[in-house]
């Protein structure tokens, strides 16, 4: 078992975990690891790599050839897939849409799972997921669950876009949160579920602020027991 600190946030897509992970990460000056990231990344290798997303075996074949590393930055950390930024590319509507499904192959959970236990053992950190509680760290320190509700989460989404100048009506956007939180949560492998012992916090109506508090509070009872 590791002797690190480690800080799981799991929950359903939109919920505020990586703004509020980047933030406790800054903080207690943990390293942050956002997985979903490593799996947008693998579905734009697929992509570059000319695959057919329901191509599983070829899907597999590519872990091998694919480094996904991530760098500080600001204000986001940035992501390498084989030494060439993907920071950006990993957030198009294209990889969104097609994530949940190379998400779901086995062998690709069981490689990066690895990848990120690797990052766990050597260093406290905050990690970010679906399965990170349940799976990934099951012995960590600390484990939250981070909900709210479809429609603030649409909303969320609707003002993150229309701040990058895309508009996606709100509509759209709810109907898309619904389809990847049903596929993320039946598939088979590592489902998203809330650990037995994660903290469910809720951030419907909520600023980051009062989220970011409510975590460390959590966050330093488990430290100074
Ligand atoms: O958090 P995100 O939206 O960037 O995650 C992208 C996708 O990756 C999401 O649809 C589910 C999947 N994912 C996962 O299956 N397990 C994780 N630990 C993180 C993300």
């Amino acid at each position: 078992m590791s002797h690190n600190f480690q800080i799981t946030i799991d929950g359903p897509a939109s919920a505020g975990k990586s703004t509020i992970a980047k933030i406790l990460a800054t903080n207690l000056k943990y390293v942050y690891v956002d997985t979903g990231a490593m799996y947008r990344t693998m579905t734009l290798a697929a992509k570059q790599a000319g695959l057919a997303y329901e191509d599983e075996q070829g899907v597999v074949d590519l872990l091998a050839k694919t480094v996904i590393r991530f760098e500080p930055g600001v204000p986001t950390q940035r992501v390498f897939l084989n030494d060439s930024e993907v920071t950006e590319a990993i957030r198009s509507t294209e990889v969104t849409n097609n994530v949940s499904l190379i998400a779901s192959y086995k062998a690709v959970r069981a490689d990066l799972v690895r990848r990120q236990r690797d990052i766990a053992n050597s260093q406290n950190v905050i990690m970010d997921g679906r399965d990170i509680g349940t799976t990934v760290l099951p012995n960590a320190q600390v484990k939250i669950f981070l909900v709210a509700s479809v429609l603030e989460r649409a909303e969320r989404r609707y003002k993150e876009n229309k701040a990058k100048g895309m508009t996606v009506d709100l509509e759209t956007l709810k109907s898309d949160i619904e389809t990847r939180d049903y596929k993320d949560s039946h598939r088979a492998i590592s489902p998203l579920i809330q650990a037995k012992d994660a903290i469910l916090v809720d951030t419907t109506g909520q600023s980051i602020q009062a989220v970011v508090s409510e975590i460390t509070k959590i966050i330093e009872k488990k430290q100074k027991p």
